[in-house]
């Protein structure tokens, strides 16, 4: 859990020259799709490049409350030993997901059409997600929730005895509740369809098939149309953690505006439902390629090689994007600072229900550093200043978000006087060597 220890304040200062391989962790959205499944398939799943972050290893301690066995070896290597489809025990406990809106969502999902009933919790953060957007379609598979006002956790799901199929149009493009419907559905007799206007991540898509289940996406010119068949017997899996793109925007983002910076990030997770950022950079002009383009467990890898940028220029951002760099928008916004031009976002009303409201978060930061932010409820806009004339000197709070905290201290790498943010510690949730991975760079990024 993060959010309940003693805040951690951070500074970084400007830095030249960010140089070498920058090994970011384990995917995390697939990381934890990998322990879900693996606890629904009957016999061992082995996984190797688990994001061990706070947020993955609540979904660990989750899975084994539902009755697996989930190990970790002295290499590295994760073993989970599944119950198979419909065997969740009943907790003992209340299950606590910490920060992590995935990890609360898809559990949610998957013990929903089982008989058991589950309290989930989560940090301050995370109670005021809403869930509405989860329990609704679970509500149609015949699960039942008590909640606090507005849908928020604390929550009670007694999941439903008889399940019935769903068809469910996803009201608003979100992975979460997309994987959260798909995996309700794997304990449901017959056919559950999932309808999405958007394209959002597909992992749980192709995991699904992984593991041997029945699943099928139709593309038309409207929609995405995903039939899952119920009750398949999910077949154990070795899986290999892509690292992950949204952990990876980082050093890239840091790179391209620190002078005289490359970087080489191996082995990144190019799923083209994630890939959005590294799109948008290059049409701003940043010096961004990728090497040994390949495919690895089922899901597209690359290299990615950034250099140092001087003269980005600010773009309107396509919001039929968006889906596919949802988390990326706060260290966008950064980069945007330092292009000349304005950088408009349109269609990001997610944003604000994300670990924090991120527009809210990114644009009062962004103001105290001397930057020009405009907003509306789904878009904002960046008046970019150009290298080399972005003040800083603002201390920012992070929200509980680590990914406000990531963003800012790459912002502080390039402008003129350093940027502080009150508290470093939920970076842990999604990239717990963040500090030692930038630092080994030559990022100068300070404790305090
Ligand atoms: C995720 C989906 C996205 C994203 C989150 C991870 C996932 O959330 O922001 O960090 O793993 O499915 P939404 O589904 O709410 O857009």
């Amino acid at each position: 859990m993060s959010g309940h220890g003693t805040p951690i304040p951070m500074s970084s200062h400007k830095s030249t020259g960010l140089s070498g391989v920058a090994d970011v962790p384990g995917d995390k959205s697939i990381s934890h799709r990998s322990l879900i499944l693996g606890a629904m398939s009957v016999g061992e799943t082995r996984i190797t490049g688990l994001l061990e972050g706070e947020d993955v290893l609540d979904t660990a301690k989750a899975m084994q409350a539902f009755g697996a066995e989930v190990t970790r070896n002295d290499d590295g290597t994760w073993h989970v030993h599944g119950v198979g489809v419909g065997g969740f025990a009943e907790p003992d406990h209340v299950i606590d997901c910490g920060n992590s809106g995935t990890g609360v969502r898809l559990i949610m999902g998957a013990m929903a059409t089982s008989p058991i009933t589950v309290t989930f919790t989560g940090d301050a953060s995370l109670n005021k997600r809403p869930m509405a957007r989860v329990t609704d379609p679970l509500a149609l598979f015949g699960a039942q929730t008590v909640g606090r006002s507005s849908g928020r956790l604390p929550m009670t799901i007694v999941g439903a005895r008889d399940p019935l199929p769903v068809r469910y149009d996803v009201p608003v493009p979100s992975a979460q509740v997309k994987s959260a419907v798909l995996l309700a559905g794997l304990n449901a007799p017959g056919e559950t369809v999932v309808i999405e206007q958007e394209a959002t991540r597909d992992h749980t898509e192709r995991m699904l098939a992984g593991f041997g289940a029945q699943i099928a996406t139709e593309v038309t010119n409207e929609a995405r149309v995903i039939t899952l068949k119920g009750q398949p017997e999910l077949n154990p899996q070795t899986i290999t953690v892509p690292r992950d793109p949204s952990s990876a925007a980082f050093p890239v983002c840091a790179a391209l505006i620190t002078e005289g910076s490359d970087v080489l990030v191996p082995n990144i997770g190019l799923n083209p439902t994630r890939a959005g950022l590294f799109t948008t950079l290059r049409e701003m002009g940043a010096d961004l390629t990728y090497e040994n383009a390949r495919e690895e467990g089922g899901e597209p890898v690359a290299n990615l090689r950034a250099r140092f940028s001087h003269d980005l220029k600010g773009i309107e951002v396509p919001p039929d994007r968006a889906a596919s760099m949802i988390d990326e928008y706060p260290v966008l916004s950064v980069v945007a600072a330092f292009a000349t031009g304005k950088t408009v976002m349109r269609g990001v009303k997610e944003l604000r229900v994300k670990e924090s409201d991120r527009i809210d978060a990114m644009a009062t930061g962004l103001r105290a550093a001397g930057v020009s932010v405009e907003e509306g409820e789904d878009w904002w806009t960046i008046d970019g200043r150009g290298f080399g004339n972005v003040p800083g000197g603002a201390t920012c709070a992070s929200h509980l978000d680590h990914r406000i905290a990531m963003a800012f201290m790459v912002m502080g790498l390039a402008t003129e006087q350093p940027i502080t943010v009150d508290d470093g510690g939920p970076i842990a949730t999604s990239f717990p060597i963040f500090e030692t991975l930038m630092g080994g760079l030559g990022a100068d990024i300070r404790r305090g």
